[in-house]
């Protein structure tokens, strides 16, 4: 399968937030490699436990600057994300109870909703994220405290 690059298509255009949204394609390029290996399911789910945590901070920080900049679709954004974690805890316990391969339709599954994802829904929040952004120290004050959870998850 072919891994996810992340490209200037992909940007919206706060820097926190492509590096967390790299990070996430990180973590599914190397379940993609693990699809061609001998792989027993504890690799894929681990990544994914690592994947659902790691996105759960990513979507809350999403959401605070939803909150902050006042974000009309907040709402129906943040229903996508909890389905998502739901979806990935589901597929955590599913890989738990498989062995030797890694299931494709997961692997097609995440990479088919983080692209549209980021693509459809995370777009529409980029213009205001932009604007609110370069006059807000709510913006600074939230990317810092992130910034020291993405060296915590590099870890
Ligand atoms: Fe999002």
């Amino acid at each position: 399968m072919e891994k996810v690059i992340w490209d200037e298509t992909f940007s919206v255009g706060v820097e926190i937030l492509n590096e967390q949204h790299k990070k996430l394609f990180k973590m599914l390029n190397k379940m993609i490699d693990a699809e061609n290996t001998s792989v027993n399911s504890e690799i894929i789910s681990t990544v994914l436990t690592e994947m659902r945590q790691y996105a759960s901070e990513h979507f809350a920080l999403e959401e605070k600057y939803m909150l902050e900049y006042g974000y009309l679709d907040y709402d129906s954004h943040k229903a996508q994300h909890k389905e998502f974690l739901k979806k990935v805890s589901m597929l955590c316990i599913e890989t738990m109870h498989q062995s030797k391969t890694v299931p494709t339709e997961i692997l097609e599954h995440l990479k088919l909703w983080w692209t549209t994802h980021i693509l459809k829904t995370d777009m529409q929040y980029k213009t205001l994220f932009n604007q609110m952004g370069s006059n807000s120290m709510v913006h600074v004050k939230i990317s810092e405290s992130a910034l020291s959870f993405n060296d915590i998850a590099d870890k």
